[in-house]
């Protein structure tokens, strides 16, 4: 018989890391359940530096290669970066340190709102430090001439969503705060370039109108990572996945909100 972990050809029962500063990789985490119902998946919220968005270069770099390491350790076959702010500082380091497949987000989220944009004009809202590092812009403008990317950071969506105020007025109000500059300009797309934002989604489609499309990537990025491990061949067949939970905030705060939010009971959740 096979041992559970090992390694065979054309399948790999491993689990796949997810790390995000908080809860906003539980964003993609849902989309990966809902995509790769065979797959386990460890996931690592790094809530006690939360937010990451409003950090120096250096500081993200630090913390998003600290839990990268710390999710190599556990034996998984993948690590999946689910929160854009580490992708666009520190993915290059993470892919260069570590021997296993590294996945970034930027790329299937960028795809996805190109895709969705009739008149290319693109509306981007993220964390300081990744609007600062202007990757969307580039990559988006780069990709397609015609595009024109109108980019905004919202630095209170992150603590207001990592104390659970998902759909309340509190988040109402500073969504029609921040999102009023674009409001004016004439996007008919809007990316939620941060892997919180989705869990304001309805908040946030309010706000922009029927005219907007607010694009929450993590479907796409499930999917690219889907044919990513059929192409290569390391997909898995667990009929009963696991799935594990770290943080290196509270334990107890971070079950209750993962509860709600990936609608699943969680047997618990570890301190980091
Ligand atoms: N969820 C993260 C992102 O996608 C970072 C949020 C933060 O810690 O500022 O950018």
């Amino acid at each position: 018989m096979l041992d559970k972990n090992l390694k065979c050809p054309g399948f790999d029962s491993r689990s796949i890391g997810v790390f995000d500063s908080g809860f906003g990789g539980l964003t993609i985490m849902k989309s990966l359940i809902e995509k790769l119902p065979s797959e386990s998946i460890i996931y690592f919220g790094d809530s006690a530096n939360a937010p990451y968005g409003d950090r120096t270069s250096s500081e993200i770099i630090k913390y998003a290669t600290d839990a990268a390491d710390f999710l190599a350790q556990k034996n998984i076959k993948i690590l999946i970066i689910a929160c854009n702010t580490a992708c666009a500082c520190a993915s290059k380091i993470i892919k260069q340190k570590l021997s296993i497949p590294v996945f970034e987000i930027i790329t299937p989220s960028f795809q996805t709102v190109l895709k969705e944009s009739k008149n290319y004009n693109i509306g981007v809202i993220a964390t300081r430090a990744t609007i600062r590092s202007q990757i969307y812009k580039k990559l988006i403008e780069q990709h397609n001439p015609k595009a024109r990317v109108l980019s905004l950071s919202c630095p209170l969506f992150v603590p207001l969503l990592e104390e659970g105020h998902f759909d309340n007025k509190l988040a109402l109000n500073l969504a029609e705060h921040y999102l009023k500059p674009l409001k004016k300009k004439k996007i008919d797309t809007l990316l939620l370039a941060c892997t919180h934002y989705p869990l304001m989604k309805g908040i946030i489609q309010k706000v922009m109108g029927d005219d907007v499309k607010v694009i929450d990537p993590s479907l796409a990025c499930a999917l690219n990572l889907l044919s990513f491990l059929e192409k290569n061949g390391i997909s898995s067949l667990n009929a009963k996945p696991k799935y594990e939970f770290y943080t290196s905030g509270d334990t107890e705060k971070f079950k209750n909100i993962a509860e709600v939010f990936l609608e699943k009971k969680i047997d618990q959740v570890l301190k980091k």
